[in-house]
């Protein structure tokens, strides 16, 4: 496991993007893991700006994001399609038939599972996936307790998760309870995976993904048994680590 410790989010996200557009720019074709949350958005700014500037182009891109809540369609800006919509995908030249989320929507949610993973499986594998941190270690949406040897399934929230989820919605009542994520296995699948956290409130978190026990109760350990990880956190986000 590599840690790299930066100042703030600005060199989080600087540091992140200058790793995505060298490796998109190094192959012919580039499968990119995305994730969602407040974490990756600098990032997803910086992405958008290279490809203004001409320095990277997205048309050889395809991109798998983590998760999406299930009930929330492409329309409800609460929803992680709309969000990457929003954030990337809308400023870059990706063909919009490669940027794919699981479908919140989908009138079988197990079979949408079962494509998601199928469709990751027959592009290929992931080159690089970027993932967050959630505070109780979540890592897409496998919430503490899920299998190491988890594929993209249906999972129930927390109580954690829907309380740090709220701030995006107008009533916490609106969080959903229920959401689509890669599975742990599916993650771990990944050639390289680089993940970032900023900030006060990841600290704890950051310091048991390093520094604990590898354990189903706390997902993100998990990325200990990764031969090709990178943790990037700010001063804030390594406060607690030895
Ligand atoms: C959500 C997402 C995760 C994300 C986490 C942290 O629950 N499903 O993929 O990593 O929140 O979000 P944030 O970056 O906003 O702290």
């Amino acid at each position: 496991m590599k840690i790299v410790k930066v100042k703030d989010y600005q060199e989080m996200s600087e540091w992140a993007s200058k790793q995505v557009i060298d490796k998109i720019k190094a192959s012919d074709q580039f499968v990119l893991g995305l994730a969602t949350g407040s974490t990756p958005e600098g990032l997803y700014q910086n992405l958008i700006d290279a490809y203004k500037e001409q320095e990277v182009s997205f048309k050889n891109v395809i991109t798998f994001n983590l998760d999406e809540y299930i009930g929330l369609g492409a329309d409800n800006p609460n929803s992680y399609r709309y969000f990457m919509d929003e954030k990337l995908f809308n400023h870059i030249d990706i063909d919009p038939k490669h940027a794919h989320l699981p479908n919140g929507v989908a009138t079988d949610i197990e079979q949408e599972c079962k494509d998601y993973e199928a469709l990751i499986k027959e592009t290929g594998e992931i080159d690089l996936q970027i993932l967050g941190l959630g505070v109780n270690g979540h890592i897409g949406f496998n919430e503490p307790g899920t299998s190491f040897s988890s594929r993209t399934q249906m999972t129930d929230l927390v109580e954690a998760t829907i309380e740090a989820n709220s701030r995006f919605f107008d009533h916490k009542e609106d969080v959903p309870t229920q959401a689509i994520t890669m599975g742990i296995k599916s993650i771990m699948e990944s050639n390289e995976i680089i993940l970032l956290a900023s900030g006060e409130n990841k600290a704890e978190a950051v310091k048991q993904l390093v520094e604990g026990e590898v354990t189903e109760d706390f997902p993100a350990s998990v990325l200990q048994k990764h031969p090709q990880v990178t943790i990037v956190i700010d001063e804030a986000a390594a406060s607690l680590l030895k």
